[in-house]
């Protein structure tokens, strides 16, 4: 039985990516192929993914000429799993592995194969992520169009040159741990003043929510909506003094250059 793709690791990212898909009917169920090595994995990736194809391990008949791959295990794996799929006759490879090079697995899949590398986050497990993907040396506008119409049932997709995705996975990857963060520390501000925890919760994640939409809605840039709410000699100048204080723009500026050089690190 051959599929039109194989997914290879059902863990967090493979698992999101599956459901996305079927969601979207990006292909019929039987299809589709989730491939993961642990057996307790595969069994909630049964119940999760009804009439998708569960293998412990993928054989040579699974693969056709079209059959594309998605990889998605840690970076330690990565390689010997590309190794086997290009053994398998695999082609077309969107990869989410972090940094990772498109370079290193066309490297490790030994005939020229299509190579798309991407970067998602971790909204992806809802559907809401966004994605910068990144094409190697063999791939064609057509290999790019499958990649973002894969990334695209889990979210927003960009394009990028390769060179640009370390600015990626120091910018929109960890973003949603820098925004926990923040959301962290203003629900505890919201302690200190007296509110009960789950009001202050509450506040702020809604608040958060409905900026961010409030920002898409309108089209206006953050500096014009942050001046709409900000009266001369107020309330809201006063917390915002007191943030420009501690340098929050300078902070910013660090975490995503030293993320960045991380991940510059990693791919060495
Ligand atoms: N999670 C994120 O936020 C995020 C964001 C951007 C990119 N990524 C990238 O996404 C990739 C996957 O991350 P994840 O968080 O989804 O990891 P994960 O939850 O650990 O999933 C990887 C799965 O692949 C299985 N696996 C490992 N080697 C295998 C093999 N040879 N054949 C079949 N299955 C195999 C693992 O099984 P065992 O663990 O049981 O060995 C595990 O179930 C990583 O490379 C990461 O860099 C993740």
């Amino acid at each position: 039985m051959s599929y039109d793709l194989v997914i290879v690791g059902g863990g967090k990212m493979g698992s999101a990516l599956a459901e996305g898909l079927l969601r979207a009917a990006w292909c019929p169920a039987e299809r589709l192929c989730v491939v993961d090595h642990t057996a307790s994995t595969r069994e909630s990736l049964h119940d999760r993914l009804a009439g998708v194809a569960v293998l412990a391990a993928l054989e040579l008949g699974d693969v056709e000429e079209g059959t594309g791959a998605l990889l998605c295990v840690k970076p330690d794996h990565a390689e010997s799993v590309a190794r086997m799929l290009g053994a398998l006759g695999v082609r077309r490879l969107l990869s989410v592995v972090a940094g990772l090079t498109t370079a290193r697995i066309e490297a490790a899949m030994g005939e020229p194969v299509a190579v798309v590398r991407s970067m998602p986050n971790t909204p992806v497990l809802v559907g809401r992520g966004v994605s910068a993907i990144a094409g190697g040396a063999h791939v064609t506008a057509d290999d790019l169009a499958w990649a973002e119409s894969i990334l695209g049932a889990v979210g927003t997709v960009v394009r990028v040159s390769e060179r640009n995705l370390d600015a990626v996975t120091g910018l929109s990857g960890p973003m949603p741990a820098y925004l926990y963060l923040v959301v962290e520390a203003l629900i505890e501000a919201g302690v200190h003043q007296g509110l009960p925890r789950a009001v202050a919760r509450t506040l702020v994640i809604d608040s958060f929510d409905g900026s961010a939409a409030l920002l898409k809605a309108t089209g206006a840039s953050p500096e014009e909506l942050r001046a709409q709410v900000t009266s001369p000699g107020g309330t809201t100048a006063a917390g915002l003094r007191a943030l420009e204080n501690h340098a929050v723009r300078a902070a910013f500026l660090d975490a995503v250059a030293a993320a960045a050089e991380r991940s510059r690190q990693l791919g060495r």
